[in-house]
């Protein structure tokens, strides 16, 4: 009789620990592991940003100088998180990368983009913050080129 009590209290004790490992693990996948930022480095200027991912749109933001769009997020499962951003700027604009299993290596967690007047660079925090600059794809709109 006294080692069924026994028995039984250490098999509660063990449903409760292991309820505990399921509900720790859960709020930690709840917790946002990455930040990306897109920050405005051109003097002077207003930019526009839209930022998306396959699930989600975070919508068209104005820029003033050395304003900043920061989100939070965690990779799925399989690693296939990207995130793109349609940049515009007095000086070109262009849709690019600005997160994916390649550029986790060189940002790791915190992904900063400073957008300038040549194109969006990225702190490489991997690589001693050196930042890794991609030009412009499409030139201003409001300049023509080959215009005679
Ligand atoms: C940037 O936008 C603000 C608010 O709309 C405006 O007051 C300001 O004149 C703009 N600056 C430039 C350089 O266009
Ligand atoms: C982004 O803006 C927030 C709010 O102004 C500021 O606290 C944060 O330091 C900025 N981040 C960067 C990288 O400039």
């Amino acid at each position: 009789m006294k080692t069924l009590t026994q028995n039984l209290v250490l098999t509660i004790a063990l449903l409760l620990t292991m309820a505990m490992l399921i509900t720790s693990e859960a709020n930690g996948r709840l917790r946002a592991d990455e930040t990306a930022v897109i920050k405005n480095d051109i003097s002077g200027e207003n930019i526009t940003i839209h930022c998306y991912s396959s699930e989600d749109d975070l919508g068209i933001h104005t820029l003033p100088y050395a304003a900043n769009f920061t989100w939070y997020f965690n990779v799925n499962v399989g690693g296939s998180t990207k995130f793109y951003c349609d940049l515009a700027t007095g000086h070109g604009s262009g849709n690019y990368g600005v997160f994916d299993r390649r550029l986790e290596t060189q940002c790791h967690d915190y992904c900063l983009w400073l957008i300038q007047a040549y194109g969006p660079c990225l702190v490489q925090t991997a690589y001693a913050g050196q930042l890794y600059c991609q030009p412009w794809k499409k030139p201003p709109h409001h300049i023509k080129a080959f215009a005679s």
